[in-house]
């Protein structure tokens, strides 16, 4: 079966009620607070996908097993001093930031070296920015040019606590750090620059000794050692990141509803709400819960006859940062020209995602500037594209893929995208979901 889908008609105008899968970031941390809780942690609506797998395989690799049923993830902890450190261990965290990054945290006490491993696309990310600030604690790092993987990373039996500051506003920095400092005695402090707060909220629930203070622009936290984490058991919600792909479908399609159920609607995660609002996008919270310090809600999302063009305000930014290229899809479509900036870090991603949402752009005739940390894109609303248009070689980059058909269903021409199976380190049943809008979908798409 060849991996490259080709889309050659538009989405009709649809009114559906969808459940998207479960939230990447939750799932990976709870795999990971679990391999060190003291007994079985079980959850409900993991996300079955390559990257949670490969943190399933990672804590294996220490000895911690799992057991996967259809309708739960059981993970056996053996308490925080309960890996089993060998020599020869290497870990591939495939094509994931979140676990290549967060699990160095706590293999700062290992007394062997681990190596870390990851795809092409991860062997191509910065994980000096890792190394750095746990090579103060105490642990040794070799790294391929001093910032690329594959790494080894060496513990240390006398770990001293860090003062950090965290300016890049990554939480995968932050959280390596606070995973570090849970495994050293003292206290680490970190000022960190607004990012997502997962690692947080779950470490409040769990209630280890974490001391946050928010600012106006950044988080001050406090961490000791950790001596118990009790089992967790956790109903995963679904991931506003994943949603948003079809959040921008409805906004992109005249009078079509959708609802989404059960999102996490974290306030660090859902700048794209806040920015579609501002362009037009009718976006409604229904049922607001809120479940283990999560914030959680059905969206109820109606397309909009015109949507306004956007100078975005850089507070948005982190809260948005996977979702950009959604959301400059919905700029092409807006009355003028929107702006924006200080979103360097978007290189950074799988791919180097600003240049690919510039690209994509581009190949469908929407006139941008691009610099290396800002794009200006001029919206076209009467948009209608009726040429071939080949998306490929993009590191595999899962929402360089949805991002296209996404545009491919909204504004036409005819689209062959290539490696479908990246959506399988996110959102594996993206496309299934795609089919329930789709009439027709399964006769039309090609495989
Ligand atoms: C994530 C943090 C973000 C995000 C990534 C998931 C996390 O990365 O882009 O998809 O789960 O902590 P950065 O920390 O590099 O910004």
């Amino acid at each position: 079966m060849a991996n490259k889908i080709i889309i050659k008609s538009k989405i009709k105008k649809f009114n559906k009620t969808i459940t998207v899968s479960g939230d990447k970031s939750i799932s990976i941390r709870w795999v990971l607070f679990a391999s060190l809780a003291n007994g079985i942690s079980r959850a409900k609506n993991l996300l079955m996908s390559e990257d949670v797998i490969a943190a399933i395989r990672a804590i294996k690799k220490f000895g911690i097993k799992s057991k996967i049923t259809k309708d739960e993830c059981k993970i056996f902890g053996k308490g925080v001093d309960g890996y089993n450190y060998k020599k020869n261990i290497t870990i591939d965290a495939r094509n994931s930031g979140t676990l290549g990054r967060l699990i160095l945290g706590f293999l700062v006490n290992s007394p062997y070296p681990i190596k870390i491993i990851g795809d092409k696309s991860l062997s191509k990310r910065d994980f000096k920015r890792i190394a750095d600030p746990l090579r103060k604690f105490g642990a040794k790092f070799k790294l391929k040019k001093n910032k690329n993987l594959p790494l080894v990373i060496t513990g240390s039996s006398n770990l001293k606590p860090i003062t950090y500051n965290e300016d890049i506003g990554s939480a995968q920095c932050k959280s390596a750090v606070i995973f570090a400092g849970m495994r050293t005695e003292g206290n680490t402090v970190i000022k960190a620059r607004k990012s997502r707060n997962h690692t947080e909220v779950m470490s409040k629930n769990l209630k280890l000794p974490i001391k946050i203070k928010r600012k106006k622009n950044y988080d001050k936290i406090k961490i000791n050692k950790v001596n118990n984490i009790n089992s967790l058991n956790y109903q995963i919600p679904s991931d506003i990141s994943s949603g948003a792909f079809f959040i921008t479908l409805t906004a992109l399609s005249e009078n079509s509803n959708l609802t989404l159920k059960n999102i996490n609607i974290n306030n660090s995660r859902i700048g794209v709400i806040s920015i579609l609002k501002k362009m037009g996008v009718k976006i409604k919270f229904k049922n607001k819960k809120v479940y283990k310090g999560e914030k959680i809600s059905d969206i109820k999302v109606e397309g909009p006859k015109t949507l306004k063009p956007i100078n975005c305000p850089t507070k948005y930014n982190s809260g948005a940062i996977d979702e950009f290229l959604s959301i400059f899809l919905i700029a092409a479509k807006a009355n003028g020209i929107s702006y924006f900036k200080n979103i360097g870090e978007l290189n950074q991603k799988e791919s180097p995602r600003l240049k690919w949402g510039n690209i994509i752009l581009n190949q469908m005739g929407i006139k941008t500037i691009l610099t290396k940390d800002s794009i200006k894109i001029f919206g076209n609303p009467n948009l209608v594209i009726n040429k071939k248009i080949i998306i490929k070689n993009y590191l595999k980059d899962h929402r360089v893929f949805m991002t296209s058909v996404i545009a491919a269903l909204s504004f036409g021409g005819c689209w062959h995208i290539h490696d479908k199976n990246s959506i399988k380190t996110s959102f594996p049943n993206f496309l299934k979901l795609i089919s329930k809008l789709k009439k027709r979908w399964s006769k039309e798409k090609r495989f």
